[in-house]
């Protein structure tokens, strides 16, 4: 009984240390970063502690850097007098601060609806639908707008993108506050954006000598802005380094890269650049297991990919359905040949939101024990290189 107790006594003394420390410490201790945007400062902190982790388990890491343009929204929104409403700048809008009186515009903004009111120097309240973005917010610049604000068709924020960058304000807005607009009433319009570029990093663990591996399990460890990304993904992230540690001290080990890409978010960007960065590597690759929303319990566990993996599940007796892929890290490993696995629990309600702050450490082992089950037994048929 007292033997038993001593590792529960560790693993509580030992938070962080990565020999003893539980899927629970790491959540909490990355979660505390905040929000893991890339290029953000939480992104890094959080790359900086597992990478620490990684180590502790016996693996040596190195760090992948890669760069992208990226258009972001500093906080914008609209006021009324004192009172924020709120809002978010459409995507390659302008910045800018006006203070004028709101116009609101009938239809949907067509060049024709514009001809009927007059929104010199004014700020055009647009309902969104029917038209794109680019053309209402066109048809205002052309009209002698100093602002555009697009009021949402539908329920919740509008996020929007323009497609092309265009010499004014324009901010999406819910029908809440669409409705708080008053025509000919002074508004302030705020938009703060800033055009950069994303310094990224792939982090990536392996053992020592370890240069060819035949399994890759990754996970994406960026968010996006606003949301903690506790499922969506520390949820996956954790699970490979729960792999990493089931496999440390097993021959697996000597045949796995084990990699948390940045820039998921923002289109694939990490994965993209690990295969163009890594040819040799993706080329001997007999399988990529990729871990994206494990942490919460929308559907049981889906796996999705080639048939001849999606068998090596069965047979493994894994419990898994047999889902469709979504939009992940696989993609681009797919795209070049590699046979993938994609591992999900659904999207659940709180995906992309402020409210994504769970996930469940015992959902994130039994993904992290399917994906060891099925790849132990997908090499053990075929000889090591
Ligand atoms: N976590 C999602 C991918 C996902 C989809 C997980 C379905 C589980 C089930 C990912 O981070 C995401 O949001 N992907 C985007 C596309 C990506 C290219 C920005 C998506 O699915 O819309
Ligand atoms: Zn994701």
């Amino acid at each position: 009984m007292k033997l038993l107790l001593w590792p529960a006594l560790l693993a509580l003394t030992l938070p962080g240390s990565g020999l003893a420390a539980t899927v629970e410490d790491h959540a909490k201790a990355v979660l505390a970063f905040g929000p893991r945007v890339a290029g953000s400062a939480a992104n890094g902190q959080a790359r900086s502690y597992l990478e620490e982790q990684f180590r502790a388990l016996g693996y040596q890491t190195r760090r992948e850097a890669f760069s992208y343009p990226r258009f972001d929204d500093l906080g914008s929104d609209v006021r009324v007098g004192e009172q924020v409403l709120g809002g978010n700048a459409l995507q390659d809008s302008a910045g800018g601060e006006v203070t004028a009186p709101a116009v609101r515009v009938p239809g949907v903004g067509t060049s024709a609806d514009f001809a009927r009111v007059d929104v010199r120097g004014r700020v055009a309240v647009v309902q969104r639908g029917q038209i794109p973005f680019i053309d209402k917010a066109r048809a205002a610049l052309a009209a002698g707008a100093v602002g555009v604000i697009i009021v949402n068709n539908s329920a919740g924020d509008l996020r929007g993108t323009l497609g092309q960058a265009l010499n004014l304000p324009v901010l999406g807005v819910s029908t809440t506050v669409g409705a708080a607009l008053k025509d000919n009433q002074p508004v302030t319009l705020r938009v703060r954006v800033r055009q950069g570029e994303v310094q990224a990093v792939n982090l990536i663990a392996f053992k020592a000598g370890v240069d060819r591996p035949e399994v890759l399990f990754g996970a994406h460890l960026d968010s996006v802005q606003g949301a903690p990304g506790a499922n969506d993904n520390l949820s996956g992230s954790l699970a490979v380094l729960e792999i990493a540690r089931q496999a440390a001290n097993t021959s697996l080990s000597a045949r796995s890269f084990f990699v948390l890409f940045d820039g998921e978010e923002d289109g694939l960007l990490g994965s993209r650049a690990f295969v163009k960065d890594n040819p040799s590597v993706t080329g001997g690759l007999k399988a990529m297991l990729n871990l994206d929303m494990v942490g919460v319990n929308v559907m049981p566990l889906s796996i999705s990919g080639e048939a001849p993996l999606v068998e090596a599940a069965r047979r493994a007796g894994v419990e898994a359905s047999v889902g469709t892929p979504g939009s992940s890290d696989q993609v681009p490993f797919r795209q070049a040949g590699v046979p993938t696995l994609f591992f999900h629990r659904g999207l659940d309600a709180n995906y992309h939101q402020p409210g994504d702050t769970l996930l469940d450490s015992e959902l994130v082992r039994q993904a992290a024990t399917a994906a060891f089950t099925i790849t132990n037994g997908v090499l053990s048929a075929v000889p090591a290189n």
